[in-house]
């Protein structure tokens, strides 16, 4: 099978940021402004050091929206989650390389439950951890920051390591898609989206300060920039 040129970028408001007292109303301000995925970031406070949110309020996520539903599982053995989360209806479920030694089982396990399989790596992790599961998966998620909290900068070199990615993806003939998460703004998506990104996260640049459609359009122009600088 050939490569086949993506050109559409999508985009995944993390719910991390959004007013957590009128949930439904933010997500469906998402949807309505043509956002892609909801992005849900679940933290147990061992993996990383934040907790925040697990099946209950993934579950009032899915009856909010019809979009995708991506669940981010920042937590320590995540094979005893994932069916709670199938069932609350996370369409994909990402795990983190860091805490899966056993990848290969633990992908079959999202699988199997019904959902798309994605694997992140934090900022630290180098690509070749993932190289040989990198045909099972549907999505890659590339940290940007460490995981933990919104609002944090962006790790520079980030770019660098999608590029690879991608590099690694098309010699290969796969269509994983790249996603990333942390520290994206319009500032910065224009670069990642030229060097491979095709999933933008972003919570604080959608949900932190004025309108959520207007920092959802703010997003699209810097992806459209990305796109004409090399990414098509
Ligand atoms: C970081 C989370 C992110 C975070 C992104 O640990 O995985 O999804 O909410 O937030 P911003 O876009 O504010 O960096
Ligand atoms: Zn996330």
């Amino acid at each position: 099978m050939f490569h086949v040129k993506q050109d559409y970028i999508k985009i995944a408001p993390s719910i991390l940021s959004a007013d957590f007292t009128r949930l439904g109303e933010q997500v469906r301000e998402a949807e309505k402004a043509g956002a892609d995925y909801i992005h849900v970031d679940v933290m147990d406070g061992h993996y990383v050091p934040n907790i925040t949110l697990g099946p209950l309020v993934t579950a009032a996520v899915r009856r909010s929206t019809t979009l995708t539903v991506d669940v981010h599982l920042m937590v320590e053995q995540p094979e005893r989650y994932i069916s709670a989360f199938a069932e609350a209806g996370a369409d994909i479920i990402t795990i983190h390389q860091e805490i899966a030694p056993h990848l290969h089982r633990q992908v079959a396990a999202i699988r199997d439950a019904g959902a798309r399989a994605g694997v992140a790596i934090n900022p630290g992790t180098p690509l070749a951890t993932i190289e040989e599961v990198l045909p099972l998966l549907d999505l890659v998620l590339i940290m940007s920051v460490n995981p933990g909290f919104g609002g944090q900068s962006f790790i520079p070199s980030s770019t660098r390591k999608v590029r690879r990615l991608r590099e690694m993806l098309d010699e290969r003939g796969l269509h994983a898609e790249i996603e990333i998460d942390g520290g994206i703004s319009p500032q910065t998506a224009a670069e990642v989206v030229a060097a491979g990104v095709r999933v933008l996260v972003a919570g604080s640049a959608i949900y932190g300060h004025g309108s959520v459609a207007e920092n959802i359009r703010a997003l699209r122009d810097a992806a459209k920039r990305g796109l004409a600088a090399g990414g098509a």
